[in-house]
């Protein structure tokens, strides 16, 4: 399997993201979700190349930053469109990244830890969009214990992003 070219895919993603690049469905988040997902792989052996892949696809073809419901299946779409194209996986990385980008606005888990864990990295993201990642909701372990303990250390919304970065990944 060659290697993934991953800057040129942003690339690819960004140009053809109908929404403002400031957007809080934009670059910046992608950017955060795949610093989540990875932090997240680490601790608990996700598939890293899925998690990365999910952050690029997952909010590729949102048409608007309010109430867009199938914009996950969409993404879903150019995922599996550009396999071949832009990025080569295995059937099963593909099987989970396609499930990941089509059912993170519908599902809460699904027992699939790769899945999860990309669930789970866009959440941690949920204090640019004015929320606090609630552990109740969240679908991995780590996940979990990271969102119990913003609420712990009362991180705020505008801080959230960079206190990820100062966790101690040994207290987790
Ligand atoms: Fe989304
Ligand atoms: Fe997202």
């Amino acid at each position: 399997m060659k290697d993934i070219d991953y800057e040129k895919i942003r690339g690819f993603v960004a140009e053809h993201n109908v929404l403002e690049p400031t957007s809080i469905h934009g670059p910046e988040h992608w950017k955060y979700v795949e610093r989540n997902g990875l932090l997240l792989a680490k601790l608990n052996g996700a598939d890293e190349t899925v998690v990365r892949l999910f952050a690029l696809f997952h909010d590729a073809m949102r048409f608007n930053d309010f109430y867009d419901e199938e914009h996950g299946p969409r993404g879903a779409e150019l995922a599996k469109k550009m396999r071949g194209k832009l990025y080569e996986v295995s059937d099963n990385q593909f099987e989970m990244l396609y499930a990941a980008c089509h059912c993170h606005t519908t599902h809460s888990r699904t027992g699939i830890l790769t899945i999860d864990t990309c669930f789970d990295a866009d959440r941690l993201d949920l204090p640019r969009a004015g929320y606090i990642p609630n552990p109740k909701k969240m679908a991995t372990s780590h996940g979990t214990k990271i969102a119990d303990l913003g609420l712990k250390n009362k991180v705020s919304l505008k801080d959230y992003r960079k206190w990820i970065d100062t966790i101690d990944l040994n207290s987790l």
